[in-house]
């Protein structure tokens, strides 16, 4: 039966080191299927989070040879398996122990983020009316599983660790799901400016890249935002009319 290596990180805040583990593998098999594999008969105390092994729960985020992804959704088929196969923790958030990480500073920075205030009912039966089209528009952003890969690779929090003034392009999407509700009242493009950090992001697109739910942050959130961020503060039209108002 063919084998490969997989060099895992393990240890915890402190300190740790790469281990090697050499699995028997088999056709169809995923990331996290050689890591279950190690963790039953090699390595008990593995420390690893994942709940659906399907790209649902967002779970089972990590490093791959380097890069961002789900380790459920990830083929031995499309790794070189001639070499092995690092297997690291997200690097943007604080280290629990092996391949799990504290991602609860995104929970809380979401908390942060004004909730949706919709309009007065429009319809007789206390109902509203939506145009599909603007509806669609919301829809991409709600496929969002919560994986924080795309925070684990913008160089904002990674590289200069800016946690304190930049949201991240996971909640800059939960920001713009809002903010772009056809039902929505809520202004939340002074948060975006002042205090979560909308600036830091110079629209590299490498969370874009990433994202396993394929959702067009860059494009289709950060952009936009951004576009009302200068037009409400910048745009000088826009100032003069503030005035009058
Ligand atoms: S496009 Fe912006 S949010 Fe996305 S990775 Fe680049 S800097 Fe970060
Ligand atoms: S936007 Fe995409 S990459 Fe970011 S947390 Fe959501 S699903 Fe994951
Ligand atoms: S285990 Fe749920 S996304 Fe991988």
């Amino acid at each position: 039966m063919a084998t490969a290596k997989f060099r895992i990180w393990r240890g915890d805040a402190r300190s740790g080191k790469f281990q090697d583990y050499t699995v028997e593998i088999s056709a169809g098999m995923v990331v996290l299927d050689a890591v279950h594999e190690i963790q039953a008969t090699q390595a008990q105390d593995l420390g690893v989070r994942w709940n659906c092994k399907a790209g649902k729960c967002g779970s089972c985020s990590a490093e791959i040879n380097g890069h961002p992804r789900l380790m459920c959704m990830t083929r031995l088929s499309q790794l070189p398996l001639e070499q092995p196969v690092t297997i690291e923790p997200m690097r943007a958030f604080p280290l629990v122990k092996d391949l799990v990480t504290d991602v609860s500073w995104n929970f809380r920075v979401k908390e942060k983020i004004r909730p949706f205030r919709p309009r007065p009912a429009d319809a007789a039966d206390g109902t509203w009316r939506m145009d599909q089209s603007d509806v669609d528009r919301v829809q991409e952003f709600r496929k969002c599983i919560e994986c924080f890969l795309c925070q684990d690779v913008c160089h904002v929090l990674r590289e200069h660790h800016l946690h304190e003034q930049f949201i991240g392009p996971r909640i800059l999407v939960h920001s713009a799901a809002l903010e772009m509700h056809p039902l929505d009242t809520e202004n939340r493009l002074g948060d975006l400016k002042r205090t979560q950090g909308i600036g830091y992001c110079n629209i590299t697109k490498c969370c874009t890249k990433v994202c396993p739910e394929e959702i067009k942050i860059t494009d289709n959130a950060i952009i936009p935002l951004k576009e009302r961020v200068v037009d409400e503060f910048y745009d000088p039209l826009t100032r003069l009319f503030r005035v009058f108002r």
